[in-house]
């Protein structure tokens, strides 16, 4: 096998064009066995041993599947570097831990989660795509559609189950940012050896906010989110301080930073592909659940989660040695031609279409997934209808190699 001529691990690969990304990992895809990569040097932790790039769909499902080899709780899932002990206080929730303690968090938030619950949110995700659809109306001609669209309606939601007040909105969204804004200098400054102590900032800012609501929803419980978190539930399980704020910040971050770029990167594609947003206008209520999926698919905001291998184990004919880390590229199993018949079409009509946006299948897969899902179908379907001709114009995109993002984006109707 010839040496590869990138590295996943140079910040600037991920900003290289896109056409460059497609081809590094179908480079990866074709070849036997994952390729093997060098950590990058950061200022907050001792340099790694290295990661095995997962890259194919069958690698995702097994190593998801399978948390006690492949656990997320050793150093973390979010990060290559192992999580510094300072960083678990803010950063450290369930997606970053294995069972039993992540199965008992996990017990206590999903009863939010459901899809009886996420029903419940429906008329009042409908309300806000509305209101924003209004607005955008009233700019006449168009605007930045990331930020005036995209981005206004998972932020509401997350607040609002929340319990958060609008005034805060702002200041969740400019933390939410921060904390993933991976290399690029809009959100996380120009110099990368402050990252640690932004992150620890926003973390602990974020964590501030949530204390002192949960303070208050303790003695005055209401129906959201947090008052049920703090007050003990049927089981008389609640979670502690801590792990509220941590939920909290996971929440955020996970909620909007994701959510978003799928609205975005789905306007991105209705505006190049007209046939299929005219297969779409068509018949948009029997079209839409499919066009969503594929949208996520195709945008895979989450570009990778990772583990570390508890045990020697063979894995799809190769071995992982204890202590070794693997990077799950979501991104590029969703473009494995295994799976999906020409892979970088977008094709809202494709079925099955078994992505792995939201993760694999295992004690992880996304908590968020109904009510992403949901946030999608809606805002997509409001402009459909009342905005049939919006164009998308060029993405400015994040450069962050977690996220798929975009940071920016004009559209005009
Ligand atoms: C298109 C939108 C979204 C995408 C692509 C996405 C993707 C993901 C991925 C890839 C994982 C990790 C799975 C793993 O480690 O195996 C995850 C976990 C998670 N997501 Fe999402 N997500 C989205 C929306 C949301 C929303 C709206 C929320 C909540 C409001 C949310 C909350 C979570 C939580 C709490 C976890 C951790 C679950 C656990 O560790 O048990 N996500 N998501």
């Amino acid at each position: 096998m010839s040496a590869l001529d990138f590295d996943l691990s140079d910040q600037h690969f991920w900003a290289r064009p896109m056409a460059e990304r497609e081809a590094a990992f179908d480079t990866l895809r074709a070849r036997d066995t994952p390729a093997f990569f060098e950590e990058m040097e950061v200022s907050f932790a001792p340099k790694g041993i290295g990661y095995h790039a997962l890259v194919r769909h069958a690698d995702i499902l097994e190593a998801s599947r399978n948390p006690e080899v492949f656990s997320s709780g050793r150093g973390g899932a979010t990060n290559i570097p192992d999580m510094p002990p300072e960083f678990a206080e803010y950063f450290g929730s369930m997606i970053n831990m294995d069972d039993p303690r992540h199965a008992r968090l996990r017990r206590i938030v999903s009863r939010a989660f459901t899809p009886k619950m996420i029903k419940q949110f429906e008329a009042d995700v409908e309300t806000a795509a509305a209101q924003i659809v209004d607005d955008l109306l009233v700019t006449g001609s168009g605007c930045d559609f990331v930020t005036e669209v995209a981005a206004r309606l998972p932020l509401k939601i997350i607040c609002d189950m929340m319990g958060i007040p609008e005034k805060d909105y702002q200041f969740i969204f400019e933390r939410s940012n921060l904390i993933l804004g991976g290399f690029d200098p809009e959100y996380a400054g120009d110099d990368l050896t402050k990252i640690a102590e932004r992150l620890l900032n926003a973390g602990m800012e974020l964590q501030q906010l949530v204390q002192d609501l949960a303070a208050h929803r303790t003695d005055n419980p209401s129906g959201d989110l947090i008052s049920a978190l703090v007050n003990a539930n049927i089981d008389g399980e609640r979670l502690t301080l801590q792990e509220l704020g941590s939920f909290f910040i996971l929440l955020v971050v996970a909620g909007n930073e994701t959510t978003r770029n799928a609205i975005s990167y789905g306007m991105r594609l209705l505006s190049n592909h007209p046939d299929q947003r005219a297969l779409l206008l068509e018949d948009t209520e029997a079209r839409l659940p499919g066009a969503v999926e594929e949208i996520v698919r195709l945008a895979s905001p989450v570009n990778f989660m990772r583990r570390k291998v508890t045990r020697d184990h063979e894995m799809n004919g190769n071995l992982y040695r204890e202590g070794e880390k693997v990077v799950l590229f979501y991104w590029a199993a969703n473009r494995d031609e295994r799976v999906f018949a020409d892979p970088y079409a977008f094709d809202i009509t494709r079925d099955p279409n078994p992505h792995v946006g939201y993760g694999g299948p295992g004690p992880h897969f996304c908590l968020g997934a109904h009510l992403a899902r949901r946030e999608i179908t809606v805002m997509l379907r409001e402009l459909l209808r009342r905005v049939p001709r919006l164009e998308a114009g060029h993405p400015d995109r994040l450069h962050s190699s977690f996220i798929n993002g975009i940071k920016h984006m004009e559209c005009t109707f």
